[in-house]
């Protein structure tokens, strides 16, 4: 029997989980907190999918390649726009209470760049916490262990095959197949919408093993998070049913950057604010939903009401104040349209993965889907594989470094604002060369305050040396010393570690 250890219990894990142990394996999950502390359960908008029969497969298809630049594999994204609909069966059998209309029709959102109303959403704007919940219990039914609160330290490599974790604690888990689904990696960001766990844990194992990883220069900052307290997102789908974007004249700006205005790709808004807000003096712009009336908010959005409210804000009355946010990396660790990693072995899913399927920007609520097509892939392939076919990965092409001496100790803080500053919504060859530079100091200097600490400056490593490489801007990598228009040409196609 094929034993499978799944690192990571979001909606890429569990259900990459459930399907090799409905195929068979004897599977174990590990995750490092407990069971439901995902980035699964803070997704808001919902999960894109075509549901309803005046929508098609193409036009999630053409709506997904254009707001990824063009850039995504058509592989995958065939893939993911097909097998989507037999994935949204399979979350409702598993129990997952999509919100419906009175006809008992799904309740379909409209989101940015979405040609047609197609994302599902479930408790209004909770859907990441009720599939979290109808995941974990379908997980737990099935009696498949849960290693809870279980940091991976490492992959262990054996003759070039992965046969097993080590943990942070230093067990060992030994496997035939080991699936990395540990998200992706917010926290390099002074602001992001993920949770504190989002630190590239598998990511950064996947390099050390020796897997290639791309596209790492592609960082998603989603235009809207609240600007009052902690970050916490304010989901497009309030763009969707209407809210509008102004700055401190009360003037919708969004429409400069782009003719759909706030429903323009992420990547577009989420500049347009930058830039807005850099020219009045950084403060945050706002979100003005209150033509939505204080009914519609509470019903529709609950989560973001109470997050809202519990700021002293009231939406219903006033503008909020919104700022962008570090919110999904498309780039991960190379797999083919099965999970499969550079590496015998090896699978990662979700946003740990790279499979291509997002391009240069990912559409919105895409990743739900993705977690759900690519984690039932990797499950099942898991239980059949035998070879190996390894992905073809292009040479590396590094650009050299010099390393800071006179660089600031290095702290969690000092990473995330360095990241921000110098490798964020926008980027310039100088800003990039000092992040090298001081990522590089920080390297050398050696011991870091925890494990994870470790993987972040070595994903920072990996996306400062790929903005680096990508001298043009496209999608969500945008260099203000690049030639406009964007161009997609000669980035290099995967970075080995
Ligand atoms: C949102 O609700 O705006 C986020 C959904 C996503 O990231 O696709």
């Amino acid at each position: 029997m094929t034993t499978v250890v799944v690192v990571g219990s979001g909606i890429a894990g569990l259900t990459a989980a459930l399907h090799a142990h409905e195929a068979g394996c004897r599977v174990t999950v590990v995750t490092k907190g407990a069971l439901p502390d995902t980035n699964t359960r803070w997704a808001q908008g919902g999960i894109a999918a075509v549901t309803d029969p005046a929508d098609t497969v193409a036009s999630h298809a053409a709506d997904t390649i254009t707001a990824g630049a063009g850039l995504n594999d058509s592989d995958a994204v065939e893939v993911l726009v097909g097998e989507g609909p037999a994935r949204i069966a399979e979350l409702v059998d598993r129990g997952v209470g999509f919100d419906r209309t009175a006809d008992g029709d799904f309740s379909r959102g409209l989101e940015a760049a979405h040609a047609v109303a197609r994302v599902l959403h479930a408790g209004g704007d909770a859907t990441g916490a009720a599939i979290q919940a109808a995941l974990g219990e379908a997980v737990r039914a099935e009696g498949i262990p849960v290693q809870e609160h279980a940091l991976l330290r490492d992959l262990i490599v054996e003759r070039g095959r992965v046969t097993g974790i080590e943990l942070a604690d230093g067990d060992r888990l030994t496997a035939d197949a080991v699936v990395l689904a540990t998200g992706g990696a917010g926290q390099l960001y002074a602001h992001t919408t993920n949770p504190l766990g989002a630190t590239g844990d598998g990511i950064a194992a996947a390099i050390r093993a020796g897997a290639a990883v791309a596209d790492l220069e592609f960082v998603q900052f989603h235009p809207t998070a609240l600007a009052v307290g902690t970050p916490f997102l304010v989901s497009e789908a309030v763009r969707g049913e209407g809210a509008v974007l102004i700055d401190d004249a009360g003037r919708r700006f969004a429409f400069d950057a782009h003719p759909d205005g706030e429903l323009a790709p992420r990547d577009v808004v989420a500049r347009a604010n930058a830039r807005a807000m850099a020219a009045q003096d950084g403060h945050p712009v706002r979100l003005d939903a209150t033509a939505l009336g204080a009914e519609r908010l509470a019903r529709r959005f609950p989560t973001i009401d109470a997050a809202v409210r519990e700021r002293g804000l009231d939406w219903a009355h006033e503008p909020i104040p919104v700022t962008p946010a570090a919110h999904y990396l498309m780039g991960g660790v190379v797999t083919d349209l099965d999970g499969r990693t550079t590496v015998p072995g090896l699978y990662a899913v979700g946003e740990t993965a790279r499979t291509g399927v997002h391009g240069a920007n990912r559409l919105a609520s895409n990743s739900l889907l993705e977690g759900a097509v690519f984690g039932a892939r990797a499950g099942d392939a898991v239980a059949r594989d035998r070879d190996w076919p390894i992905p073809p990965v292009a040479p590396a092409r590094p650009v050299p470094v010099a390393v800071d001496t006179a660089a600031e100790a290095f702290s969690r803080a000092a990473l995330q604002r360095l990241m921000w500053d110098d490798a964020g919504l926008v980027r310039d060859a100088s800003g990039l060369d000092r992040a090298a530079a001081t990522l590089a100091a920080w390297r050398a200097a050696g011991l870091l305050p925890s494990v994870e600490d470790d993987n972040l400056l070595l994903v920072a490593t990996h996306v400062v040396d790929a903005a680096r490489a990508r001298t043009a801007s496209v999608g969500a990598h945008h260099r203000s010393d690049a030639a406009e228009p964007a161009s997609l040409s000669a980035p290099p196609e995967v970075l080995a570690c």
